[in-house]
């Protein structure tokens, strides 16, 4: 892959946010391939060799949330996964009338006699993962019932324990219902690429999807950003401003559903429920390590985290899901925005002003308390949670190192050795990659 590097980054404290980055080539060869010396020249392109891109998705796991997805669309998703990725598929689909689970574990295990794929699945509510996450001491995504609650945000916490067990050093996530397995092959490569290229053990990239197609009197029209986007890039953008003095356009990627990280840093933050997770990834970030408030670990702020967003080539066509679901998904961003403590009141005035303007909120309403608030995952008692799964049907696929492993409450304890193999690696802002 040939990747521009980023030309702006704004950095808030040790948070760095890079600018959009577009592709220049898919793929760009392999590791040997010589340079012509004019190219040396040119600083401004990274090239990543499709052996390192394949490096870093040996130590990947993809998860893929679904629920209740057409299980073509499914089908097409995982034939884009590239081969060397773990992936893991975290269901919430309907268990009756119909039981849409289990056409799932079928198809999957009719695809799978096809397909040479490390692959598992498993249900959200599933009594064992509850079971799991009670004997782990991480209680907070159950309801009252003691099961997983349902939503996107809880079925991703649960996939990111999982993928840490699995003894995966990134995780990155795909949706299911991607129409173009281009497009996902597309991401996963581009994942890879940011992380491979990043200094920081605690790194996440995003991706800012070049065009979205839709249809518009009767022809194909290439939108440049969806619907929610806009507005949650600008209020996100917004709060930066209002403690960095200037005005920025830095955010591009606050909804983005296509994202993955480094297990360090996914380990590390806090997650909101629902659709609201994808946005409260950069307010947590800059929440608990901006350096406005306290930070809980010496070491991320010592070595800083790094954003990067990456403008995918392929156009973004995933399942059309209604209105609604676009203004609630809407309204729970801006409500993860209201509700930080870094939220200054007048930026809380826009937003409920923007809210009731678009008709999301009544005019005069308070801002509604819908989004629930998960802590980080150094809670989880991983130990525990392994031997709860003992008997899981994915039970082969937990085979992290766990030897050194030390569960202290609260605390970053990442005993399972991180490599920290970038020492070596060009600085994205100077150097062209010569592998
Ligand atoms: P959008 O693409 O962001 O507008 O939202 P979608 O409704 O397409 O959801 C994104 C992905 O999450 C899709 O693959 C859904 O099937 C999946 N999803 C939605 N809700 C849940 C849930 O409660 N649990 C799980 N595991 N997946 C979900
Ligand atoms: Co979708």
């Amino acid at each position: 892959m040939r990747i521009e590097i980023p030309r702006e980054v704004e950095r808030f404290g040790p948070v760095q946010i890079h600018d959009v980055q577009k592709v220049w080539e898919l793929d760009a060869g392999l590791k040997l391939k010589e340079l012509e010396p004019k190219e040396k020249e040119r600083r401004v392109i990274t090239r990543i060799s499709y052996e390192s891109l394949q490096d870093i998705q040996e130590q990947m796991a993809i998860v893929v949330p679904i629920k209740d997805e057409k299980i073509k669309l499914l089908e097409g998703v995982l034939a884009g996964i590239p081969h060397e990725c773990l992936v893991i598929l975290v269901s919430n689909s309907k268990r009756e009338p119909v039981d849409r689970y289990k056409i799932e574990m079928d198809a999957l295990n009719h695809m799978s006699k096809f397909m040479k794929k490390d692959i598992f699945i498993a249900h959200q509510k599933a009594p064992l993962l509850a079971q799991a996450c009670k004997d782990a001491g991480y209680e907070y995504i159950l309801d009252d019932k003691g099961e997983v609650r349902s939503g996107k945000a809880e079925g991703m916490i649960l996939s990111t324990i999982l993928a840490y067990l699995c003894g995966k050093k990134y995780i990155g996530f795909i949706d299911s219902d991607n129409y173009f397995p281009g497009a996902v092959y597309e991401y996963v490569q581009e994942y890879s690429a940011a992380l491979y290229s990043a200094k920081s053990d605690y790194s996440m990239v995003r991706i800012a999807w070049h065009s979205k197609p839709k249809i518009v009197e009767s022809s194909l029209f290439f939108a440049k950003r969806g619907r929610a986007s806009e507005h949650t890039n600008k209020v996100l953008n917004m709060l930066m401003s209002s403690y960095t003095g200037y005005g920025t356009e830095i955010i591009k990627t606050g909804n983005a559903g296509e994202h993955a990280m480094s297990m360090d840093l996914a380990l590390n933050i806090d997650y909101s429920s629902g659709y609201s997770i994808e946005p409260y990834h950069y307010i947590n970030v800059l929440e608990r390590f901006g350096g406005v408030i306290d930070s809980p670990s010496a070491d991320v702020m010592k070595q800083g985290i790094q954003f990067f967003q990456i403008e995918s080539r392929n156009p973004h066509l995933h399942e059309v899901k209604g209105d609604e679901h676009v203004k609630s998904m809407s309204r729970e961003a801006m409500e993860v925005i209201y509700r930080s403590p870094l939220c200054p009141d007048h930026l809380k005035q826009e937003i409920l002003i923007d809210l009731y303007n678009r008709g999301l909120l009544k005019e005069g309403e308070e801002m509604p308390e819908t989004v629930r608030y998960y802590p980080a995952l150094t809670k989880v008692n991983m130990l525990k949670f392994k031997q709860a799964l003992a008997k899981a049907s994915f039970a082969e696929f937990l085979k992290a190192d766990l030897s050194k492993y030390k569960h202290k409450n609260g605390k970053k304890k990442l005993a399972r050795e991180t490599v920290k193999s970038k020492d070596h690696l060009p600085d994205p802002h100077e150097q062209l990659e010569i592998k």
